[in-house]
């Protein structure tokens, strides 16, 4: 069950850093597209800092205790907070992050022991790669310009 825990909060860490990463472009996207991405970065932070409850509830039920503090996060997690972004940069980075927890989630179904954890792995990458998708879609706009 350690390995569980671990990747828990490993997913705790990581899809909290890049919640707020996405909720910063909520809040900073300026000029074209602007309502669409406002709305897309805003709906993002939304669905993973709801996946970061669960993963942090996942660990409470399993009788540990989540880390919970940013510094905590950051000190663990490959992906990097970052300000002064074009809407363009923003696309990128979040979709760049975002393959990065995919990737990794992928390696963990196979061998994960725990079934409901397991479960919840599969959905979260159902869902990030529906995300993914979207955000292949909306960079190709500026692939014209
Ligand atoms: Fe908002």
């Amino acid at each position: 069950m350690t390995h569980t825990i671990h990747r828990l909060q490993i997913l705790v860490a990581w899809v909290s850093v890049l919640s707020q990463k996405s909720r910063l472009c909520h809040w900073n996207v300026e000029w074209a597209g602007f309502l669409e991405l406002h709305e897309f970065f805003g709906a993002y932070y939304d669905f993973l800092s709801n996946e970061v409850d669960n993963f942090a509830e996942r660990i409470r039920a399993l009788d540990n205790y989540p880390k919970a503090t940013f510094q905590e996060f950051l000190s663990i997690s490959p992906i990097e907070e970052q300000g002064g972004m074009t809407s363009k940069e923003m696309i990128q980075t979040l979709l760049h992050d975002t393959e990065i927890i995919t990737t990794l989630v992928r390696e963990w179904i196979q061998d994960e022991s725990d079934l409901i954890t397991q479960d919840m792995f599969i959905s979260f990458i159902y869902d990030l790669e529906k995300k993914a998708w979207m955000m292949k879609s909306l960079k190709k706009v500026w692939v014209i310009g």
